[in-house]
């Protein structure tokens, strides 16, 4: 028989072993312990050094394909029994077998589940809607592998392509060391979070291990590579197969975890607890692909239209009169905006749901920002003082908090400190406020917890009107946590017990990366010890701890609801998967830099992928001092961000607009310009939140047959039909960008309506004009005569761009209701929902607003701009008729040049929105 391409090479301890490939390895040693030869074949595996060409960091011990079950039972109805009968045992565990195998569709979204019945599972509740594209479904096809070693494919039905196989070997499954491997269709790999990531696309041309765990560690875009696991886990990925189909595949499992992407190509799953409960998502657009997972996982929320104004933000205020200073310097100098933020300054000692001597005035500035139509977020940690009334209402609402598994495990030193925490289990932290801290447990299933939760947002709501809430620190982050040899403790900060039978949890057998990478000893490092109990005492955070932030953005939304009654946003640090129900995310404590500023236009894409596109980055960077250039494009960049907020760490120099002229300059032209456009991004966020849309996405998603596009990472899209490629380097004046093969119109002042041709071109990108944005050709988009604020906005006209494509016809659609309505269901909130279709002959043109829906109880503005690129006809402005009947256009304030091939129609009062169907027509001629 044929060994080619593997070859027999050696007699390990336990099996024949096959020298595998040094591209297609599954790592035996992914721990650091074991890495020398006599170790690695203990173990069972190949020890076999890589030559120096080897792919990087190929490991020299791995797992021979014989590792795996077998295949003992079908039971039908999809469910397979698999036996661990050969190949080696689990370096970190006794294997568990049998196991189960269970599979089952939703539409063509695939699950598929190996575990058995008492494993633990995330408790999401997720809605698990099938897709509303089945066009192209997956199958599950078993195969058999090396002696017969159960392994299976997913193939895709319609071309037959394989887009897993696991004949790679190395499942395994143990109570705390859980592997699957497969070979991937492609190197083209997105996704996987949170983490920085440099380039969108995966480098598969090396190993690489990217841990998952909600962590506090800040990102690090300086290094040339930064694995670390950040705040938020998202084991999600999309993978582009050779022909431009597209899949999803989603690992929904919240213990610490991570992925090795290898070079066959290849990845391997390393989780150390719950089960493999896998989900495909058949695409086959990757479009489609996250439209399958957000019906699977959830759609996000609808934000207020408010929340996509500009917000400014800062940490370190030293009062309210700071606060007003600065916010009234910005509105003085001409910048929209629509938010101001509090950071921790204005509580007391950093107790949540207080207020800080030098803010007595807050309420009142609260209102006097109201009744400049700007709105007012403030910040809240979970972390609660364990004396004072908030916590002293919690405890006579019996409200559950992380707490120790036994009594005997209790730190009294630090319990007994406080009268309210004595004499019970609670698991005692330290985070802003001077004396200890209690952790809420979102996941109680008695809603007691989020009752007082809700209750405490409602009473503080009462005092200090607040719009929008931002949820912080809550991996949940904890400081200075140490590990106790031996029970005691040094009198304040938390020791988790790392040894015997009670340190199972927080040291377990195989850590992740997330602790082998050097930088955090032990996985409890900066948050609370993994022991720790949640879903009221019945669970433990080495199983939960990534759905903190998850269950207290769920509880937060509900908080939201009840206390401001209308809509706002919720911002949180901390995300799982399907947390964009609830809430939206900025990407932490970056640092002014270069790298920050492109790292986040990736990270703001991959957040769209993980149905959490209410996103951004902190402008101008959170950490360091910031500087003029690198603000100002900062600024143009993040002013296409649906969260654009600018934000900055204590201590450091003030960074917003108004400080330098040139930065109000550039940031009001890009503010300008999205203010005007808002009607077109919310429009984005209604479809995202019904559909299960992308707001911003990366040019492969319009045009994944150009394999060009899978690499480009410092452009992205609005929707299908704005494209900004933004300056993100110092000293440049123009950039350099990729047009793929359509009609791409400028937008910016200078070129208006220019053609791009395909390819890549030079653009002008300079500080002071807008950033570079294209239309493309086909459109329709909404758009609103800006005003400085979102309210002032609102009153003003509609207007529409209409951008000419390769055929005759452009289309578009507006969302638009009043903004801050909250609904349950969003197609019963009062809304208008148009279709815009633009059309042309040789001899005329028409422009149809219609609605699909439309049950408003208020008046909308009329659409006074028609503004059409592209146009190569002249018009006759005495020839147009609205729904038949003759009308004026004012040829004053309307043009058309055949140089821009610009129709420009501006009269006043021209189309009633509020009627139900309207046709503007109109004759023109040849050029
Ligand atoms: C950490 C957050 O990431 C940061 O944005 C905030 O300013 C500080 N905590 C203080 O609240």
């Amino acid at each position: 028989m044929p060994l080619q391409p593997l070859t027999l090479i050696t007699i390990c301890c336990f099996s024949f072993a096959f020298s595998v490939d040094v591209r297609s390895r599954v790592d035996c040693s992914p721990d650091p312990h074991s890495l020398n030869e006599q170790k690695c074949k203990s173990r069972g595996c190949v020890w076999e050094f890589p030559q120096v060409d080897a792919p990087k960091e190929t490991p020299p011990c791995y797992f021979p394909s014989t590792t795996g079950y077998v295949k003992t039972k079908d039971l039908g109805n999809g469910v397979l029994v698999l036996e661990k009968q050969n190949g080696p045992l689990n370096p970190f565990g006794a294997d568990i077998s049998p196991l189960k195998l269970k599979t089952h569709y939703i539409g063509s979204t695939f699950e598929l589940s190996i575990g058995n019945d008492d494993r633990y599972i995330p408790p999401l509740n997720l809605p698990k809607e099938q897709p509303n594209d089945n066009s192209d479904p997956l199958d599950f096809q078993e195969t058999s592998g090396t002696n017969g070693t159960f392994t299976f494919q997913m193939i895709r039905r319609s071309t037959g392509r394989i887009i897993w196989d696991t004949s790679i070997g190395g499942l395994l499954f143990a109570d705390q060391y859980i592997q699957i491997a497969t070979l991937l269709p492609s190197t083209n790999i997105f996704g996987f979070g949170e983490h920085v990531h440099k380039t969108l696309k995966h480098d598969m041309t090396r190993y690489t291990t990217w841990p998952m765990f909600a962590t506090g560690f800040p990102p690090d875009s300086g290094s040339q590579l930064s694995t670390h696991p950040l705040y938020g886990v998202h084991p999600f990925y999309l993978c582009i197969e050779p022909d431009g189909k597209t899949h999803g595949v989603l690992l929904l499992n919240s213990n610490a975890q991570e992925v090795t992407l290898g070079p066959a190509p290849h990845l391997v799953y390393r989780t150390i607890g719950g089960q493999l409960d896998f989900v495909f998502f058949a695409g086959p657009t990757p479009e489609a692909a996250i439209q399958g997972y957000l019906s699977y996982i959830g759609k996000p929320f609808l934000p207020a239209y408010w929340a996509l104004g500009y917000q400014l933000s800062r940490w370190g205020y030293q009062g309210v009169d700071e606060m007003k200073t600065v916010i009234r310097r910005n509105q003085a100098a001409g910048i929209p905006l629509d938010v101001a933020v509090a950071d921790i300054d204005y509580m007391s000692t950093y107790e949540d749901f207080t207020e800080g001597e030098k803010w007595s005035t807050f309420p009142e500035y609260a209102q006097e920002l109201h009744s400049q139509n700007v709105n007012l977020i403030l910040i809240f940690d979970p972390a609660i003082e364990v004396d004072y009334d908030t916590f002293q209402r919690a405890i006579n609402q019996n409200v559950s908090f992380v707490e120790w598994p036994r009594f005997d495990q209790v730190p009294t030193k630090i319990q007994d400190q406080y009268p309210l925490a004595k004499n019970t289990k609670m698991m005692l932290g330290n985070v802003w406020p001077e004396r200890n801290v209690a952790f809420p447990d979102f996941l109680d299933p008695t809603n007691k917890t989020e009752l007082w939760w809700i209750d405490e947002f409602r009473r503080f709501h009462d005092m200090l009107p607040y719009d929008g809430i931002w949820i912080d620190m809550n991996e949940p982050e904890n400081f200075q946590t140490g590990t106790l040899k031996g029970n005691n403790s040094n009198g304040k900060t938390l020791q988790c017990i790392v040894d015997g039978i009670d340190g199972k949890f927080d040291n377990p057998p195989y850590e992740t990366k997330a602790v082998y990478d050097g930088f955090d000893p032990f996985l409890a490092s900066k948050t609370l010890c993994l022991n720790g109990l949640s879903i009221r005492g019945t669970n433990n955070l080495y199983n939960t701890k990534s759905l903190y932030g998850w269950s207290e953005s769920r509880a937060t939304a509900k908080a939201h609801q009840s206390a401001i009654k209308k809509r706002g946003a919720v911002i949180s640090r901390s995300t799982f998967v399907s947390s964009g129900r609830y809430t939206g995310h900025w990407l932490g404590d970056n640092v002014a830099r270069w790298e920050d500023l492109r790292t986040s236009v990736i990270g703001v894409i991959e957040f769209n992928f993980f149905g959490i596109p209410y996103v951004g980055s902190d402008i101008c960077g959170f950490t360091g001092v910031t500087w003029e250039e690198l603000c100002l494009r900062w600024h143009q960049m993040g002013a296409f961000h649906s969260f654009s907020r600018d934000h900055n760490m204590h201590y450091m120099p003030a960074q917003d607009p108004a400080v330098w002229p040139s930065v109000t300059k550039a940031a009001k032209i890009a503010l300008t310009f999205r203010y005007r456009y808002l009607p077109y991004l919310y429009s984005l966020h209604y479809r995202a939140s019904t559909i299960g849309s992308t707001v911003v996405r990366p040019l492969f998603f319009e045009f994944s047959s150009d394999s060009e596009t899978f690499s480009i990472d410092r452009q992205f899209l609005w929707g299908k039909a704005l494209m900004i490629a933004p300056a993100l380097d110092p000293g440049i004046d123009s950039v350099h960008a990729y047009f793929p093969d359509d009609l791409w119109y400028s937008l910016q002042d200078e070129t208006y309506g220019k053609i791009i041709p395909p390819g890549y071109n030079d653009v002008p990108a300079k500080n002071d004009t807008l950033t570079p944005v294209f239309a493309r050709g086909g459109y329709i988009l909404p758009r609103q005569t800006p005003s400085t604020t979102t309210k002032e906005s609102r009153n003003n006209p509609f207007e529409l761009l209409v951008t000419v494509g390769q055929n005759s016809i452009s289309e578009g659609e507006l969302y638009y209701d009043d903004g801050v309505t909250q609904f349950d269901s969003i197609d019963q909130n009062p809304h208008f929902s148009f279709n815009f279709t633009y059309s042309y002959s040789r001899t005329a043109a028409s422009l149809n607003a219609r609605w699909s829906t439309s049950i408003s109880n208020y008046t909308l503005p009329t659409l006074d701009i028609i503004d059409i690129v592209g146009y190569d006809y002249t018009p006759d402005f005495n020839s147009f008729y609205l729904n038949g009947k003759r009308i004026n256009i004012n040829i004053q304030t309307s043009s058309y040049s055949p140089f821009t091939r610009r129709l420009f129609i501006s009269t006043k009062n021209l189309i009633d929105m509020n009627a139900e169907s309207t046709t503007l027509a109109w004759s023109h001629k040849a050029v």
